[in-house]
């Protein structure tokens, strides 16, 4: 396993995978845990070769967010992904990303604006920008992303088109399922935030979120199991909801009734000084 943190290794390292076979990515900012594990062998099994990107992207951070907080452990990193057989670990500095004089913004309207979109001015425009670049600078036959993070997967499956990265280097884009504690809380490197009543009180997220699903899969109100569910978070110890909001699954238009098309829950809640956010699939109705 290579680790390179500037871009003429980087492209020296990519030239010689590429000539083994298909090159997967796995763009990540690193604390690594199972569901960023999930994803690269995932990748394992859909390429020749994988390269997993470890970087903090500040241009995806808001003001008085957490960028300086946000858990820096390459060392570890480094170690997990050499045990999963990882070929190339792209682990760039910030100036090796953003050059001197930086000044170009990628900005992906419609499934960015609402839910994470408005809670985090400009958080989409900067996941959009760096993994454009990413997509660029590792030319990846296939890149793997987690549905843990619904809104992102669906902004860069609208910029991919739209930008051309599915031809000729990126023909894939593939969504991995979350990966959950045994509590039922998605993995998040945030969790790392949270005390330990906090952590047992965050599976409240995943429960609440359940039990609206099966209220609405029975036929029930959408508005009241949504406001049920805020009441429930905010009971359980949460002392915000950002979002609690049913969308159509591909596009993230607002639903107000169960539809036929597929359907996703999308929670963002704030406990402790962690922002937790999760979504799940809700069984369209058959007619
Ligand atoms: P990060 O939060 O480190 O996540 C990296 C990838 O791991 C993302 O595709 C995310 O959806 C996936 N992931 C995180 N938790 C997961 C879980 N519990 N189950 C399955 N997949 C999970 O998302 C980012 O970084 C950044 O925005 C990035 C795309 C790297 C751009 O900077």
């Amino acid at each position: 396993m290579q680790t390179v943190h500037s871009l003429d290794p980087l492209r020296r390292a990519v030239a010689q995978l590429r000539e083994a076979g298909p090159l997967a990515l796995v763009p990540t900012m690193g604390a690594l845990h199972e569901g960023h594990l999930t994803l690269v062998r995932e990748a394992k099994k859909q390429a020749a070769s994988v390269a997993v990107s470890i970087f903090v992207n500040p241009l995806q951070f808001g003001a008085g967010e957490d960028l300086d907080a946000y858990p820096r452990q390459l060392e570890r990193d480094s170690a997990l992904l050499e045990a999963e057989g990882v070929d190339l670990i792209w682990a760039p500095t910030v100036e090796a990303m953003y050059p001197q004089g930086f000044a170009t913004n990628i900005s992906v309207t419609g499934v960015s604006e609402g839910l994470c979109g408005a809670a985090r001015p400009g958080h989409f425009d900067g996941v959009a920008t760096v993994v454009c670049k990413l997509f660029h600078q590792v030319l990846p036959d296939i890149a793997l992303f987690g549905e843990k993070d619904w809104q992102q997967l669906a902004v860069i499956r609208r910029m991919a088109r739209d930008l051309d990265l599915t031809r000729p280097h990126v023909d894939q884009i593939l969504g991995v399922p979350t990966v959950r504690e045994a509590d039922g809380l998605a993995m998040s490197s945030r969790n790392a935030y949270l005390t330990p009543q906090e952590r047992t009180q965050a599976a409240a997220l995943p429960a609440a979120m359940k039990s609206a699903i099966a209220g609405i899969e029975a036929g029930k109100d959408v508005a009241d199991e949504l406001q049920a569910l805020e009441a429930a978070l905010l009971d359980a110890g949460f002392h915000a909801v950002d979002y609690a909001s049913l969308r159509d699954a591909d596009d993230l238009a607002v639903l107000d009734r169960r539809s036929a098309q597929p359907m996703r829950l999308l929670v963002a809640a704030k406990i402790g000084k962690a922002r937790l956010i999760d979504n799940m699939a809700v069984m369209p109705s058959s007619c």
